[in-house]
């Protein structure tokens, strides 16, 4: 069986102020009623395919994900406590040595960040199971979603030779291209965008982690060494793991390892990372816009406008976000939905 292993420990911070640092957009019920993390949860309930899940999250949040299992009544194995943010690959490198400790060096792990809307149909199903024999045969898999734009916010995949089974090798990943370099990726074609959900022989993972990204690896191995259980939390050791660089998956392996493999995946797949994106999967109107909440528009054309308590009116307005929240607004163009990380970060710079 597959070991899921569920990213729920970002701060969200482009979905200001909606997301707020003390309840991430992971455990929001964006567009219908489950929270993200409830319905990424979701997709690995099936025990036929799946052990229970390893929830990796920071020791902040540990009562939000505890919670919001139980509400859906979906048994986690363990809640991983990040003490300090250090981003995805030292919190996977942790995940991948208490996966190899249970289940031996040959386990697959099936990594799923926690901000994704994906249909779970037949093709997904069949996309899994290609992974998974990949993953088997000794790759690190990811997931390929065909670009529909030149986007900044993900990583790119060159797919190279087959391997087989609907998998091919991976002949360059990048991480986060600027737009120029987006649209020159977009624009050459056979680019894939990575789903940032993954596939892992954990003990491959572990060499090429040993590899690449040995800092990582050697801190949480402290980190682990100096954990401490309390029901199903477990603690990393805060000292060993401050050591770990702050550094994604993304950047520590994929961006390097010669044994990535993709499996493109005709899914119905998207990243709610941004304003942007809760736009174009919301429902639009006949004026291109998507509004929730107690909100009125005039003369108004392909814009996000959400608001709950307040009541919020928009009047000759285009392609701009208008996110109220109870104690604040954020008002930005539309194009500039992935910047609003750095707002954030001025605001707390502010404060
Ligand atoms: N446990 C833990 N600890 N989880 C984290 C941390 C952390 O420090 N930081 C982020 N996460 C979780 C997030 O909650 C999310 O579920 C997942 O890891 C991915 O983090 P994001 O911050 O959302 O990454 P991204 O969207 O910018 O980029 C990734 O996903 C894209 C597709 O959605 C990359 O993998 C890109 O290559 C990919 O295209
Ligand atoms: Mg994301």
């Amino acid at each position: 069986k597959i070991i899921p292993v569920i990213m729920a420990g970002g701060k969200g911070t482009r979905l200001w102020p909606l997301s707020r640092s003390s309840a991430p957009k992971q455990f929001m019920s964006l567009l219908g009623k489950n929270t993200l993390f409830q319905r990424t949860l979701a997709r690995v309930a099936d025990t036929e395919r799946y052990e229970a899940p390893i929830v990796l999250t920071n020791a902040e949040f540990r009562f939000l994900v505890a919670e919001q299992a139980r509400q859906i009544d979906q048994p986690l194995s363990k809640i991983l406590l990040e003490p300090v943010a250090r981003n995805t690959a030292p919190a996977l490198a942790a995940a991948a040595l208490i996966v190899a400790g249970e289940f031996g060096e040959r386990a697959i792990m099936q990594v799923l960040a926690s901000d994704h809307e994906i249909v779970e149909d037949d093709v997904y199903r069949d996309c899994v199971a290609r992974a998974a024999e990949a993953a088997q045969a000794g790759r690190l898999v990811t997931f390929g979603i065909t670009p529909t734009e030149p986007a900044t916010g993900y990583g790119y995949i060159e797919a190279g030779e087959e391997l087989g089974g609907g998998a091919c090798a991976v002949k360059r990943f990048i991480e986060k291209p600027d737009r120029e370099r987006a649209e020159q990726l977009v624009a050459a074609g056979g680019y894939l965008w990575n789903s940032g959900m993954f596939m892992l022989p954990v003990g491959i993972f572990l060499q090429e982690l040993r590899q690449l990204a040995p800092e990582v690896l050697e801190a949480a191995t402290q980190a682990i060494a100096g954990a401490k259980a309390d029901l199903d939390f477990v603690r990393l050791e805060e000292e060993a793991f401050s050591k770990a660089p702050d550094i994604s998956i993304d950047y520590a392996i994929f961006e390097k390892t010669p044994i990535a493999a993709v499996v493109p995946s005709p899914i119905e797949w998207s990243d709610l990372g941004s304003w942007d994106s809760v736009w174009k999967l919301g429902e639009q109107d006949g004026s291109g816009n998507v509004a929730d909440g107690r909100t009125t528009l005039l003369d108004t054309h392909n814009s996000l406008v959400l608001s709950k308590d307040i009541h919020v009116a928009v009047q000759g307005m285009s392609d701009i976000a208008v996110i109220a929240s109870e104690d604040a607004v954020y008002i930005g163009r539309m194009e500039d939905s992935q910047n609003v990380g750095k707002l954030v970060k001025h605001l707390a710079s502010m404060r």
